[in-house]
């Protein structure tokens, strides 16, 4: 969605007007009639359903625009949800959500997506629970080969999207979906949500993207618009700093010191947090400390080696200590680990034109 205040949660919206459609019947033309069961997830700009595909009765997921917003937020929402419609019939792609249909109902534009299992944030989520109950949630990590193999699915999906000459702009644990585990317990990821997807020639934007997960060139603007609000300049360099974001928040179970700041400093200010967030790339306070013991010491450390400049110290490559995983002895003792929190690192480089080798080493190629 390319608006800024339209990204951003706003709690004044949060009552449930959604409710009332369950059990309601949707008819998207012939053959198309869809029966809403439940209600998955109830964000600020949209419902989504799980629903049922009356002629066959397989189990779907249908995105509605949220009911009773102002007349301007509901323009905004129905015109991403057309656009995220019109997208997925165009691209097919293994490690992207499949459309099953899109169309009207009673005005509004409706969105049929594939049912996959669950979000890659509430399987973190259940994970922390499962696996940690003592501990803080977002410490929840996969092991290295599943967290390198989910971001080789997510590099794949990106790749055919920019190549379909789109940015996604809101990478995040929310917007990717896991399959069911199959017989091996193994699941594969989709990217969903492309709400707030833009044409890459489209360089130049009111604010899209998710504070600590965006990309420093999403949070930081570049000037601007007649109306005095902030414009920033993106490409698709910046969904592969949010993948390395994930990759590193995989890993690690924190965000990098970049993204911490920039999430503390959106839920301290809220919806009154003027851009730039001055601060995004001061050092982030101790928010987690408690992170895995092998990653104990401050893992951008290692950025010296790929940005040039510690983004805390400043210190320059020529000063840079050796690599926290050779400080460890990490390679030795967990290879895959560290080779995938360098990637991850290399991926989340302040310039935006080095990212690109990062991601051809994720994609395999040369
Ligand atoms: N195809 C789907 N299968 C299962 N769950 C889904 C599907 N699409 C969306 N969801 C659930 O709904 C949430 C919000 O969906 P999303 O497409 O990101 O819409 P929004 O615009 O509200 O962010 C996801 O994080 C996920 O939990
Ligand atoms: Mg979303």
């Amino acid at each position: 969605m390319p608006d800024s205040s339209m990204r951003l949660p706003a709690a004044a919206n949060r009552q449930c007007t959604a409710c009332s459609l369950k059990g309601q019947e949707l008819a998207l033309g012939l053959g198309h009639r869809y029966r809403l069961d439940h209600l998955l997830s109830h964000s600020t700009w949209g419902d989504i359903w799980q629903a049922t595909w009356q002629q066959t009765g397989a189990v779907v997921v249908v995105k509605v625009p949220r009911q009773g917003l102002e007349p301007q937020a509901q323009a905004l929402h129905r015109d991403s949800l057309r656009r995220e419609g019109d997208f997925l019939r165009r691209l097919s792609h293994p490690y992207i959500v499949r459309l099953q249909c899109s169309g009207q109902w009673q005005g509004e534009p409706v969105v049929v997506l594939e049912k996959m299992h669950q979000s890659l944030k509430d399987y973190l989520g259940q994970l922390a629970l499962d696996t940690r109950p003592a501990q803080l949630p977002q410490l929840a990590t996969v092991p290295a080969a599943q967290a390198l193999a989910w971001a080789r699915q997510v590099a794949m999906a990106l790749r055919s999207l920019h190549r379909s000459g789109r940015k996604h702009l809101d990478l995040k644990p929310a917007n990717l979906l896991l399959s069911a585990p199959d017989a091996s317990g193994r699941q594969s990821m989709r990217l969903a949500d492309f709400g707030a997807c833009l044409p890459l020639t489209h360089e130049l934007h009111s604010f899209i993207g998710t504070p600590g997960w965006a990309a420093p060139e999403q949070i930081r603007p570049v000037g601007a618009d007649s109306r005095g609000l902030p414009m920033f300049a993106t490409s698709a360099a910046s969904d592969w700093y949010a993948l390395g974001q994930l990759l590193h928040r995989l890993l690690t179970g924190r965000l990098n010191a970049e993204g911490r700041q920039a999430l503390l400093q959106w839920r301290t200010a809220g919806a009154q947090a003027t851009w730039p967030i001055e601060s995004a790339l001061t050092p982030a306070p101790a928010l987690l400390d408690d992170a895995p013991t092998w990653l104990a010491s401050d893992p951008d450390a290692m950025r010296v080696r790929h940005a040039g400049v510690h983004p805390a110290t400043g210190a320059s490559r020529a000063q840079a200590p050796t690599s926290l995983p050779e400080q460890l002895g990490l390679a030795e003792k967990a290879p895959d680990a560290a080779a995938a929190l360098e990637l991850a690192l290399a991926l989340c480089c302040a310039d935006p034109s080095q990212r690109l080798a990062a991601a051809r080493q994720l994609l395999g190629e040369d």
